[in-house]
Formats: C-alpha cells, structure tokens, sequence
C-alpha cells in the first residue's frame, strides 16, 4: 500500500489521505448552504431594519455572528483542501499555465481569491455594525454583508457554469 512518510516519523497511506481530501471537499461543499442560509437571513434584516427604522436587536446580531462563524468554517476547510489538493502547488510552479486553463484559474485564482476578499468584508463588517450609533447598524450591515454575499454567490461553482460546475451536493 502506499505509505506518506510525514514528519516526525507518522505514516498515512496515500488512499486515507485522498479519502479525507475527498470528505472536506464534500464537508466543504455541503456548508456552502449554512454561509447562504445564514448570509440572506443578514441580508433580510439588514434590509428590514432599513425599511422600518427599528432597532437593532438580538436576531440582528445573531444572524452576522452565524454568518461569519460559517464562513470561517468556510475558508479554514477550503484553505485545507486548497494545500492538499495541489492547488498552491499549481500556483508556485508558474502563473502562466494556471492562467491559460479556465479550471485551473478559477480554483487556483478566481474562487479562492473572492472568497478570502468575502471573508474580510464580512469581518470588517462586522466591527463596523458594532462600532456604528444605532440608527446606522442596519446600513453597514446592508453595505459589508450585502457585498459579501454577492461575491460569495458568483464565486461559487454552480452546476450551470460551463467547465468549473459542481454539484449543488456532494455524494458521500
Ligand atoms: C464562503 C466561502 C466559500 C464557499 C461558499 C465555497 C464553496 C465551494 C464549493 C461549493 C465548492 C465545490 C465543492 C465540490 O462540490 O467539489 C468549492 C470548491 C473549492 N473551494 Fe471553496 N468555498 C469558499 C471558500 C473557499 C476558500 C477561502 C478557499 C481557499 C482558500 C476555497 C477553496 C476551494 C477549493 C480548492 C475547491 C476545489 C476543490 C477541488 O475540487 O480541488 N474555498 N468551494
């Protein structure tokens, strides 16, 4: 069988690590829903908040801290599987050849690079809601977590893209 020789003398078989890769790109594509859950239930108190003038209250908080504790998630798994599934790799060895191939690129590049431009906005914004007077926490809200979502939404791999589509959920 094949063996991984890693530091420290520990062994793994080539076939346990391929499986758990394959099993956090699943995990990753399954939690994509909770960030979406989480991202438009913000969304629509944001919004709310606007429309009506209220206050911003427990529901509010509630649903960004989610939002931003999925996306974390979110980045530490794909941050994981980007290492190990040769895509940094890919990246050091020239840009050239990652650039001309439109998978490459967009795993390589394009999804990881919008979606850690997302992270940020979300935590940024997230200080900003809390720093703002009361009557302005709904419209930062609106700003970070609203432009958060739109770039979490294009840089997904829907199945109707051509060449980078993926399955709305995994098989295990
Ligand atoms: C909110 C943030 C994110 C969302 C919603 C998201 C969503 C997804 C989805 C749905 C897939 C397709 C999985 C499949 O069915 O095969 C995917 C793949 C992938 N994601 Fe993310 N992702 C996010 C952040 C990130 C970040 C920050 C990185 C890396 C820094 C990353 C790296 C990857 C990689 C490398 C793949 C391709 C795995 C492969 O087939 O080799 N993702 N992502």
């Amino acid at each position: 069988m094949p063996i991984l020789r890693m530091k420290f003398g520990m062994k793994l078989s080539t076939t346990f690590v391929s499986n758990l890769i394959m099993m956090l790109t699943s995990i990753h594509s399954l939690t994509r829903w909770a960030v979406l859950f989480f991202g438009l239930w913000t969304l629509f108190n944001a919004v709310r908040g606007v429309v009506s003038k209220k206050g911003y209250d427990k529901p509010d908080n509630l649903s960004n801290l989610f939002f931003m504790i999925s996306c974390d998630i979110q980045l530490l798994i794909g941050i994981i599987i980007y290492v190990s599934n040769g895509w940094f790799e890919k990246l050091t060895g020239g840009m050239g050849p990652v650039m001309k191939d439109t998978y490459s690129r967009f795993f390589a590049v394009e999804h990881a690079f919008t979606m850690i431009l997302a992270w940020i906005l979300v935590h940024v914004g997230r200080t900003a809601v809390k720093k703002a007077s009361s009557h302005k926490k709904h419209k930062a809200m609106l700003l970070y977590f609203g432009l958060a979502l739109l770039l979490i939404l294009i840089s997904i791999p829907w199945p109707f893209r051509e060449v980078i589509g993926k399955a709305l959920f995994p098989s295990f």
